[in-house]
Order: C-alpha cells, then structure tokens, then sequence
C-alpha cells in the first residue's frame, strides 16, 4: 500500500478494499485479470501511473502521475444483468458528489462524464463481465495541462477551486458515494434519477449525437424512468438506451 493512499484505504466503507501498483497498463484491464481469478466483490485496484489508460470507443486516456487519479472498481451485482447498465448512472452520480464535496457544482453529461461547468473533470468506463462489472474512473485532480487534442474540454478539481486537495480524500469521497449510489440501482432508483437528472448537463439542449441506428439531431428532453436518454428528433421521441459523440449544438 503506497502511504499517500494509506488513509484513504482506511476510510473505505466495507466492502471495498484498496490495491494500489505502482504501474499499470491500465487498472480495467489489471481488475478483469483479478476478476477473473476470482477477486472479491469491492476491490479497487489503483495505479501510481498508467500507462495504457482506456477511454471510451477505443480512446487513449491520459492520467499523468501525481496529477490525478486513475482507479478501478471491481463488483459482483445481486441485482439482474439487465440492471448493470444503470452502474454508470450511479457511478456518475458518485463522481459528481464527490466533485460537489470540495465545493464546484458538478454536472453529469449523461451517461457518465462529470463537467464542472462546460469541461470534463472525470471519465468512466463500464465494462462487464460473465458475473462481474468493472467501473474504471479517472479524475483530473491537479493538472493544469493538458494535450492539446483534450486542452479545450478538459478541467481539473485544482483548476476550478484553486486549491490542492489531496488524493486520497478525493478517492475516498468517490468510494463512499459509490457505496452508496451502486445499491440504488435495484428498488432505489427513482431516487438515484433524480439526483442525475438534477445534474443532467444535456437536458433542454439540442444536440447531435450517434446511436446504434446511425447519427441523430434534436432536443433533449430529459432521461426516461429506466435510465435511458430521450431524445425529440423531428420525427418523434427516441429512448437511447447507447448513444456516442454527443455534441451540444449552440
Ligand atoms: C472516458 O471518458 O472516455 C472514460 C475514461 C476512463 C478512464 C479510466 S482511468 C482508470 C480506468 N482505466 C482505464 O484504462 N480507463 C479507466
């Protein structure tokens, strides 16, 4: 266990427990080798620094060491297949709380990146398994660069207070709220929505975005009672259960 991460280790609610590497590849991939060897339900695996960090569609994600963090969180639902979709929502919803516990008001660009204003602070990656699901976060934390593909869109927690927070309690903010939030996606999740869609950056904007049928314009009215996006295109009312490249039209 590195010492910067000791404390927050200490405060993880049961059952997750903390594995930190110094290097990593990336921590989805090191936690699907755990996974699969039969790691228990709650460990997170974090990397000093990854090397080969994962984004969505295929994307490269850049966590320069010291700067942010970048982890990943090992669960075995009870609840249906069906329902792990909605891990995203409340692992965005951890994120955002966690972001809002050091002070910026945080938004959720639906399914899961959290905005602190119109740029990314952090990104999720969900990916599951035959009996498990792997949620990989990373969250820029005291960055004040960034290349240049991603200099425009993305922010740190240090960039919008203006203050050093310490790793640790920002992790430790993630894994409480995550504590909580990951059991509301059976019989709580009215609950959970409410509290996305009161973040929801998309909401009321017109957007265009790509779904499984091809691309898409319109507006956006909210985020249906399943969890899924609502999109008003010119021919009717669309439930996105997937949609990528979301653009937010001016
Ligand atoms: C995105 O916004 O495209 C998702 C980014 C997810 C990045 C995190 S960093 C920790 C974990 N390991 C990875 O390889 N990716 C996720």
């Amino acid at each position: 266990m590195s010492e910067e991460f000791a404390p927050a280790a200490a405060d993880f609610p049961d059952p997750f427990r903390l594995l930190v590497r110094e290097t990593a590849g990336s921590t989805n991939d090191e936690l699907r080798a755990l996974a699969e060897g039969g790691a228990p339900d709650g460990l997170v695996v974090l990397a000093l620094e990854q090397s080969a960090g994962r984004g969505r569609r295929g994307a490269a994600w850049f966590s320069p060491p010291g700067e942010s963090l970048a982890f990943s969180i090992l669960i075995r639902p009870d609840e249906p297949k069906a329902l792990w979709p909605r891990l995203a929502l409340a692992t965005g919803l951890a994120v955002a709380e966690a972001v809002e516990s050091f002070g910026p008001a945080a938004g959720i660009k639906w399914p899961n990146d959290v905005w602190i204003g119109r740029r990314k602070v952090a990104g999720i990656l969900v990916e599951a398994g035959r009996d498990y699901v792997i949620i990989g976060i990373g969250l820029n934390v005291s960055s004040t660069r960034f290349p240049p593909e991603v200099a425009e869109i993305a922010t740190s927690l240090r960039l919008e207070t203006g203050l050093e927070h310490s790793r640790h309690e920002v992790l430790a903010a993630i894994i409480r709220s995550f504590a909580r939030h990951s059991r509301e996606i059976g019989k709580d999740f009215d609950h959970l929505l409410d509290s996305v869609r009161q973040r929801c950056v998309l909401t009321g904007q017109r957007v265009s975005l790509t779904t499984s049928n091809g691309p898409r314009q319109g507006v956006i009215e909210g985020i249906a009672p399943g969890g899924e996006l609502l999109l008003r295109t010119d021919t009717g009312l669309e439930r996105l259960i997937q949609a990528d490249e979301v653009r937010i039209l001016c």
